[in-house]
């Protein structure tokens, strides 16, 4: 089983919508079994909090299940727990390398690292930008080749 959490500020925008859409993704390939999907935030306010709105709406336009995502903060366990934490941004990035456990075999990495296609490093945070539309094509189309290396280099041999 490879684990993977993806990890933003909040927990209600970015990283809960990524979930969403890698869980439909991994559904589509019947790799559940083999695939774990969640997301956390590095920021305590919205611990048990559904998504944002603008994260529902836009699920809801493209048919992704939304209904098991709840807020929660990363912590020390998951650098255990986890294989890939991935960061929305390189704030996040920072703030889960510094967590890091030294005897943790986790990969952090960015999620627009998988994305040779845009120049964009970070997703921009919609809570402030408003603009959950372009978010949601920059994760989507990161996730796929995320889950394409995943799977890659773990799930078919
Ligand atoms: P997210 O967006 O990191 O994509 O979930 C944010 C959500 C809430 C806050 C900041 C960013 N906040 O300051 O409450």
């Amino acid at each position: 089983m490879v684990r993977i959490m993806f990890v933003c500020l909040g927990n209600i925008c970015r990283s809960p919508m990524a979930e969403a859409i890698a869980r439909a993704k991994v559904k589509e390939k019947g790799l559940e079994k083999k695939i774990l999907i969640a997301s956390s935030g590095t920021g305590n306010w919205h611990v048990g909090k559904r998504p944002h709105e603008g994260t529902l709406e836009i699920l809801e336009k493209h048919d992704i299940d939304h209904r098991d995502l709840n807020g929660r903060q990363v912590k020390e366990a998951d650098f255990h727990e986890f294989d890939y934490l991935i960061a929305l941004d390189s704030t996040n990035e920072f703030h889960l390398n510094n967590m890091k456990p030294d005897n943790s075999k986790a990969t952090i990495r960015r999620l627009l690292s998988y994305d040779s296609t845009t120049s964009l490093t970070e997703v921009p945070d919609p809570y402030f930008t408003g603009n959950f539309f372009e978010v949601y094509d920059l994760i989507d189309r990161s996730v796929t080749h995320l889950l394409e290396d995943v799977i890659k280099q773990h799930v078919s041999s």
